[in-house]
């Protein structure tokens, strides 16, 4: 049976939006437009706890939230030939990203998929893995300098964006990228905050429209690109010799057997860039926040690297970085009783569905023994499902518990302030006001 609206609920929404699931009612979803913006995740938990694992907003076009782990397996996998990527969401990332891998839309996605996956197999993780200890040698070694005198206070959000970035830089175009590690950090920032505050504006400006959030942005856009020209640049100094083993992602971009041309090229490095350092940075800064509260877990961590890997899981659980996944769908679809109309927009935050009681007990624990058995098939999606599954997965599963594991075996990583955090629900889900914590050696 498909669900009808009942006498609550108006014909449609708009002129001609058919209502096919529960949902609040416009007054209500006005009075919380602040905190949509502001504070997003309440208002999803909030809308879920009332309407249900299948809400459909009121607005005069089709859009709804998907949070029950069967539903959402549906969006990302069963039907994921009726679902595309034109999304509000995906469209404006393109702005800063360009069609790359995340973006493209099945046609353009498809052949690319096939042609990089190579390059994240094995091999690449193993580059990587190097990448990693290499780059921990020198923060173990800053540290060190930091605390010559004593425990010292940092920002473990800012250290672990600096520290992701320097080994995406590394693993994925082979070179150093500490000394522009600041300056691509601030402009993927501008950038990716330029993007998030567009998609929140109803009435953006054309981006040729000089407002200041506009010059804003391009600037930060243009910074970036001159970025990866000078990672270019580099590289046609140094080619592959033939036949040589690939030294990292960059070569495999460059040696497709049919070549990607300079704009692809630019959107595969800065896709790169946008995905591979935030979203592993993000999860790490809330994997300390978690720990910080359990001090026997925290020893744990830095003595056993099962555990270490089931810390970084569990983290990715409460707190997944991409928070929200959105699809276009292409044809009608029915999932969990409603029907989806071609044309709507389909949220699924990982967020809610991670926090569901059909596939969790005690939800809101932080519980990283959950993940002994391994992990679920469903009901546990931080990197997406389906054929758009994250195809830096096993990087991040390799490169996130070998940080948490090392740094916990080597310092002392305690919170300065108990108590929540505030959530900014961005690009990924960050401490609104950074996250500061006592760095001290461990005896
Ligand atoms: C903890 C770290 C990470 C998280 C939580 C994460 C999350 C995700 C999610 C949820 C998707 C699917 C989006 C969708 O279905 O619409 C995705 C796709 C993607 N991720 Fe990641 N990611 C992480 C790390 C990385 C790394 C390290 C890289 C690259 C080095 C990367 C590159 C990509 C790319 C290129 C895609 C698009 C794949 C495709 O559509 O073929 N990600 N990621």
């Amino acid at each position: 049976m498909v669900w009808q609206p009942t006498s609550d609920y108006p014909k449609r929404y708009g002129w001609k939006t058919p209502i096919t699931a529960p949902g609040p009612n416009g007054g209500d979803m006005i009075r919380h437009m602040r905190a949509i913006q502001n504070d997003p995740l309440p208002y999803l938990e909030k809308v879920w706890r009332e309407h249900g694992d299948v809400v459909q907003f009121p607005i005069p076009w089709p859009v709804y939230i998907v949070s029950s782990p069967s539903g959402a397996r549906d969006v990302l996998v069963n039907f994921n030939r009726d679902m595309g990527k034109r999304t509000l969401q995906y469209t404006t990332l393109s702005l800063v990203t360009g069609f790359g891998l995340l973006t493209a839309d099945t046609a353009e996605w498809k052949p690319r998929r096939r042609a990089m996956q190579p390059a994240f197999h094995k091999e690449l993780i193993a580059l990587t893995q190097s990448r990693v200890d290499e780059e921990l040698a020198t923060l173990h070694a800053q540290w060190m300098e930091l605390t010559s005198e004593g425990p010292a206070i940092i920002d473990i959000d800012q250290a672990m964006m600096e520290l992701a970035l320097r080994i995406t830089g590394a693993a994925l175009f082979g070179i150093n990228l500490e000394d522009d590690a600041r300056e691509i950090t601030e402009a993927t920032l501008v950038a990716l905050h330029g993007v998030i505050a567009r998609a929140q504006n109803p009435l953006p400006f054309p981006l040729a429209v000089p407002t200041p959030a506009n010059v804003r942005m391009n600037k930060a856009v243009k910074r970036l690109d001159r970025a990866v020209q000078s990672i270019l640049d580099m590289r046609e100094k140094n080619m592959l010799p033939e036949g040589a083993p690939i030294r990292d992602m960059l070569d495999v971009l460059l040696d497709l057997d049919e070549p990607l041309t300079a704009q692809q090229l630019r959107d595969e490095i800065v896709t790169f860039i946008v995905a591979g350092h935030e979203t592993v940075a993000s999860a790490l800064t809330w994997s300390w926040q978690l720990l910080g509260e359990q001090p026997l877990l925290r020893e744990q961590a830095g003595s056993d690297r099962t555990f270490a890997g089931q810390v970084f899981d569990e983290t990715l659980r409460l707190y997944p970085p991409a928070w929200v996944i959105t699809r276009r769908a292409l044809n009608d679809v029915e999932i969990e009783g409603h029907l989806i109309p071609a044309g709507a927009m389909v949220i699924v935050s990982p967020w809610l569905v991670h926090r569901h009681p059909d596939a969790w007990q005690t939800p809101l624990d932080f519980m990283p023994s959950r993940f002994d058995a391994g992990v679920p098939q469903l009901g546990y999606i931080p990197f997406g499902a389906g054929p758009r599954l994250c195809i830096g997965r096993e990087m991040a599963r390799m490169e996130g518990p070998s940080i948490i594991y090392e740094l916990s075996s080597k310092w002392n990583i305690e919170p300065v302030v108990s108590g929540d955090v505030a959530i900014d629900a961005s690009v990924t889900l960050r401490p609104k006001h950074g996250l500061p914590m006592r760095v001290s050696r461990r005896a």
